[in-house]
């Protein structure tokens, strides 16, 4: 008696399984399987390139490794000695444009794939950030 009932519970559990199962749409599917966000090889660090990224996240992820510790020269994190004569001679506008386009052991956009150059502008804004 009870093996018939337990049964029965399974059974109509399975029905429902199936009946739930053949609901499932194909855009039920794509929206499951669709990847959860892009994701950006630059340089060693991997970029996520969902939303507005603040310039300390695009140096964060781009440009920390030259301008921490002034690679090849590279003018250093928020060091005013190193970006002061940069912005005097050229301007603030030509420093980015130098960033966007490269410039001696500068790579173009710092190697930053998914940089727009407004990111590479915040990022510059940050890095000269207090000087
Ligand atoms: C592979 C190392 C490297 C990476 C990565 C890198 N930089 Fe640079 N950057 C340099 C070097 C070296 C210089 C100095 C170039 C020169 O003036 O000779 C420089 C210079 C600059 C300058 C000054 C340009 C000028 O005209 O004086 C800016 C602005 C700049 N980088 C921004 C960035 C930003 C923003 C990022 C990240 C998105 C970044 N860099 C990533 C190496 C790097």
């Amino acid at each position: 008696m009870k093996l018939r009932v337990v049964l029965s519970l399974f059974i109509s559990a399975l029905f429902f399984v199936s009946v739930n199962a053949q609901e499932t749409t194909d855009e039920d599917i794509a929206e499951r399987i669709k990847p959860v966000g892009k994701v950006h090889v630059a340089g060693a660090a991997p970029v996520a390139a969902a939303g507005p990224r603040s310039g300390k996240e695009i140096y964060d992820s781009a440009c920390v490794a030259c301008h921490t510790s002034g690679v090849l020269g590279a003018p250093k994190l928020q060091v005013a000695a190193d970006w002061q004569p940069r912005l005097d001679e050229k301007g603030f506008d030509q420093v980015w444009k130098n960033a966007v386009n490269g410039i001696n052991a500068m790579p173009a956009m710092g190697t930053c794939n998914s940089c727009s150059e407004d990111d590479i502008k915040i990022a510059i804004e940050y890095m000269i950030e207090g000087i």
